[in-house]
């Protein structure tokens, strides 16, 4: 589960962790209160969005002055960021940056272990550094009892070239960064960018914070994370219907049983969006696992239909234990109990035990919104198509 750039920055502050002021708004005259509540003449405004790059994406800006505050964030709350709605910003006051920092704490799923990433040249997109530059990038494991001492602090300030001005003051941070990452469960936290400020104060400026959802459960806490995101909201549904569904960025729904199957799709739908407009790519994951019942089809269509970035349906069922004409029936039944809320192209390709029985109660049902294609490449290309148009 990630969080919004102003919940990481309440949970940086509740540890200690340096941040500035900052103010939700959801609505202009929101914004106009929030500045005056801050209290600064030039604030920076903030669209909260579970994405990165905001800045670059015109979701970061200054102001000065009432009107233009409340000006500029009626722009950035109509945006939409790379598939996401802006519904709320947060204003902030402006900062005086002498120097931009990249920190990052993070379970290495490769070494099984965690990780520190320290770049002094923060501020930048660091996939773009450490493809470019690796060099630049500083990583270093962490002992996962221990985490950040104060001499691994050391190690890191000095491994990653930080002035030593401002050795301590960082080390300080990290300590604290180290804190919010254990003692949160997350599985991510990054600061980019950490910066020191004119005056030799070293805040963090962004940050994001994933969660480990296994741990919600020692949490209380985290209630109030979950009602303020759709896709958090739409895993959390379709946890709740024992369905294995991730949210993804694009706009093909896609429906497959088996885990395997079902990445291999999101691959097969990925290149075949990539050269249409608006390169569609999968919206989701979604294995509907082994008993492809009508209700279980039914809640994920459900699911997936209710994404709003959604515009085609791609079902991809091999059929084994559960045949094809089960699935085929799923599928049909599946649309009567969804009706209007039925609203969406569906792509479906079927193969394996009783394919031909399962293609013609497709073709039986003769559904508008069905489309049957015989093979994983046709139907990936067909379904990114209907997604391109859908646009
Ligand atoms: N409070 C602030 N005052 C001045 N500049 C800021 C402030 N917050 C962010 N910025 C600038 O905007 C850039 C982008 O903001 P950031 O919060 O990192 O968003 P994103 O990483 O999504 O682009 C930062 O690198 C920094 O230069
Ligand atoms: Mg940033």
């Amino acid at each position: 589960m990630d969080l919004l750039e102003y919940q990481a920055r309440d949970l940086f502050e509740q540890f200690g962790v340096p941040v500035l002021p900052g103010r939700t708004a959801t609505t202009p005259d929101e914004a106009r209160t929030a500045y005056a509540e801050l209290g600064s003449d030039l604030v920076v405004i903030k669209a909260q969005v579970r994405t990165g790059g905001r800045g670059k994406a015109g979701g970061v800006k200054l102001a000065r002055g009432e009107e233009a505050v409340v000006k500029t964030a009626a722009e950035i709350l109509d945006l939409e960021i790379k598939g996401h709605k802006v519904e709320t910003v947060m204003i902030s006051p402006g900062a005086d940056i002498a120097e931009e920092f990249y920190f990052s704490i993070l379970l290495d799923r490769a070494s099984g272990g965690y990780l520190a990433m320290v770049s002094t040249e923060g501020g930048v997109d660091i996939e773009t550094l450490a493809e470019e530059r690796p060099e630049a990038l500083l990583k270093v494991g962490l002992d996962p009892v221990d985490g950040i001492t104060d001499a691994v602090g050391r190690k890191i300030v000095e491994e990653a070239g930080f002035m030593p001005d401002d050795h301590a003051a960082v080390i300080d941070v990290l300590k604290k960064l180290w804190t919010v990452f254990r003692e949160s469960d997350a599985t991510l936290v990054e600061v980019n960018p950490l910066v020191r400020t004119g005056s030799g104060q070293i805040i963090a400026l962004d940050g994001k914070v994933t969660l480990d959802e296994n741990a919600d459960f020692r949490h209380e806490e985290w209630e109030s994370y979950t009602e303020t995101s759709g896709a958090v909201d739409l895993e959390r549904q379709a946890r709740e219907l024992d369905l294995n569904y991730v949210k993804l960025d694009g706009t093909v729904g896609i429906i497959g049983n088996g885990a395997g199957l079902v990445m291999s799709t999101l691959d097969v739908v990925a290149a075949a969006g990539e050269d249409l407009p608006g390169t569609p790519k999968p919206a989701n994951f979604l294995d509907i696992g082994g008993g492809a019942s009508a209700t279980v089809m039914a809640n994920g269509l459900r699911i997936i239909m209710s994404d709003p970035q959604v515009k085609s349906v791609f079902v991809n069922v091999f059929g084994g234990i559960t045949a094809c004409s089960d699935v085929a029936n799923g599928i049909v039944h599946a649309l009567e109990m969804l009706g209007d809320e039925a609203r969406l192209p569906i792509v479906v390709r079927l193969d394996g035990n009783s394919v031909e029985v399962g293609k013609a109660i497709l073709a039986e049902a003769n559904h508008p919104l069905i489309t049957v294609k015989n093979t994983m490449d046709e139907a990936a290309r067909a379904a990114a198509r209907l997604a391109s148009e859908g646009n």
